[in-house]
C-alpha cells in the first residue's frame, strides 16, 4: 500500500468511514496535500461506496476546494475595498495572462505559480497589493507584478 493511499485511509477511518462526513473529508485530505487529486478523490468514493462522480461534485461545488496541484510559488492579488479601488484587478488580469492561465485554471503549466485573490491584507495604505509566497508587496502596477515574476522565474531557471 502506498504512503499516500494509508493517510487517506487514515483521514476516512478518523470520520468512521462515514458518508455523512464527506465535506470534512475532503477537507482534511486537502489540508494534507493542499489539493485534491483523482486519486485520492477515487478512493475516498470507494471507500465511502459513494459514486467518483457524487464525490467530485461536492468537491468542484465548494470554491475551497482545489483540484488542482498547486505551483511552487503562491501569487495572491488583493481583492479588497482599498486595493480594488486603486485597481488590483487590472495586476490581477495581467498576471493572469502572463502565467497563460484559463478558465478555472490557476496554476502556470510550468508549475511555478498559482494565482489567487485574498481578501483585505491589512495594509489598505500600501493598496494595491500583492503577496508572492506570503511576502508583501506594496504599491504595485501591472508592469511590476510581470517584472516581479520574470525576475522569480528567472532565478528558478538558474537553480
Ligand atoms: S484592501 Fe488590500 S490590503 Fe486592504
Amino acid at each position: 500500500m502506498k504512503p499516500d493511499t494509508e493517510k487517506v485511509l487514515s483521514i476516512l477511518a478518523s470520520h468512521e468511514n462515514d458518508p455523512s462526513n464527506l465535506i470534512a473529508i475532503l477537507q482534511d485530505v486537502q489540508a494534507e496535500y493542499n489539493y485534491l487529486s483523482e486519486a485520492n478523490l477515487t478512493l475516498i468514493a470507494d471507500t465511502l461506496g459513494l459514486s467518483v462522480s457524487k464525490v467530485y461534485s461536492v468537491a468542484t461545488f465548494y470554491e475551497n476546494f482545489s483540484l488542482e496541484a498547486k505551483g511552487k510559488h503562491i501569487v495572491k492579488v488583493c481583492a479588497g475595498t482599498a486595493c480594488h479601488v486603486r485597481k488590483s484587478g487590472p495586476i490581477y488580469d495581467a498576471i493572469y495572462e502572463y502565467l497563460g492561465l484559463h478558465g478555472k485554471k490557476k496554476t502556470s503549466d510550468d508549475g511555478l505559480f498559482t494565482l489567487e485573490t485574498v481578501a483585505c491584507l491589512g495594509a489598505c495604505g500600501l493598496a494595491p497589493v500583492m503577496t508572492v509566497d506570503g511576502e508583501v508587496h506594496a504599491k504595485m502596477d501591472p508592469e511590476r507584478a510581470i517584472e516581479l515574476l520574470e525576475t522569480i522565474r528567472k532565478e528558478e531557471v538558474r537553480a
